[in-house]
């Protein structure tokens, strides 16, 4: 049977292992938040205390996604002595200083490696609430090469759409459309959704030629891609002024011979006529007077 001292024993016991137990087991990630050049390498940082044996040692890291934050995958763990990283980032993760640290190297980072990041400790016997810590991470990325197309009607009094859109870029790039001639002239942008802007031309004219550039930059840097535009009968304007005034003074000069010529036409019809009427009326005049005529009025 247990006695007073040996209540007393158990009772020291408790109050001196209990709070013991609940300090012992303690995460500090020393960032709260970090940002990565994707394809950088980045150390996720997380070191612990603990006073107990580290055979039974157990630390799990996990990641909450930003593209789906509601479910969380493992990165890699660390179990009996065991490694396991998930399988797709086999290669890329590991370890930086187990068992004695929890740090982990991710190298050659993807925009898809950004999210919250937990990494959790466990050393039994102890416990402890203070066992996970949490790490934010970016990873940021130039933009890539953008996309341009064209649409609609290049003839003059037509409208045209250019359209530009690029897939990747962290922070989202910012997209510009440019008309490039003798200087570079901006032009509004309608952004359709986040990483695709188009550009409406109404009325085209012989001004809407030329090359047009969209700009997709952030501040990693900047892609470009073109549209070379061939607005075809209003290029050939300055020829095509000259051909419309040739055009017209051939036209007035061949008027002016038709006129010439219908002129020259109606009179010498007109002389051709009246020699006939003149002819007409002098065998009129001829038939009229003559003598026979006369006789056979007077039969
Ligand atoms: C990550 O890169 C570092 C430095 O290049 C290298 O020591 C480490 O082994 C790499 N980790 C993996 C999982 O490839
Ligand atoms: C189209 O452009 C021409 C030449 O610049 C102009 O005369 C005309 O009024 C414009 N039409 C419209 C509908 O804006
Ligand atoms: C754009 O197209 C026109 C006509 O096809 C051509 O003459 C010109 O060289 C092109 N410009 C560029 C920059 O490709």
């Amino acid at each position: 049977m247990m006695g007073p001292s040996g209540s007393w024993i158990l009772w020291t016991l408790c109050v001196c292992l209990t709070p013991r137990q609940n300090v012992a087991l303690r995460v500090n990630m020393r960032d709260s938040s970090l940002e990565v050049v994707q394809g950088d390498s980045v150390v996720l940082p997380c070191s612990f205390f603990t006073s107990s044996p580290l055979s039974r040692l157990n630390i799990v890291w996990t990641l909450a996604p930003v593209s789906s934050p509601d479910s969380p995958m493992q990165v890699i763990v660390y179990d009996h002595g065991q490694v396991i990283e998930e399988p797709s980032l086999i290669g890329r993760v590991s370890f930086a200083g187990i068992p004695w640290s929890a740090d982990v190297i991710l190298n050659d980072t993807r925009v898809s490696d950004a999210g919250v990041y937990h990494c959790m400790v466990n050393n039994p016997p102890e416990t402890s609430d203070t066992s996970v810590g949490e790490l934010q991470l970016s990873v940021t990325a130039p933009p890539s090469l953008p996309v341009c197309e064209w649409f609609g009607d290049v003839s003059v009094g037509g409208s045209v759409s250019l359209s530009c859109s690029v897939s990747e870029g962290v922070p989202t790039p910012e997209l510009h459309w440019d008309h490039l001639e003798e200087e570079e002239v901006s032009l509004p942008v309608h952004m359709e959704d986040d990483l695709s802007g188009s550009v409406q031309i109404f009325n085209v004219s012989a001004q809407t030629s030329g090359l047009y550039r969209c700009s997709a930059s952030n501040l990693l840097g900047s892609q470009s891609c073109y549209v070379n535009l061939s607005v075809y009968s209003a290029s050939q304007s300055s020829s095509g002024v000259l051909e419309a005034v040739t055009l017209t003074l051939s036209m007035v000069l061949l008027m002016l011979a038709l006129v010439l010529l219908l002129r020259w036409l109606h009179r010498t019809g007109h002389d051709g006529k009246g020699k006939e009427e003149e002819e007409e009326e002098e065998r009129y005049n001829e038939i009229q007077y003559t003598p026979t005529v006369v006789k056979r009025s007077f039969v």
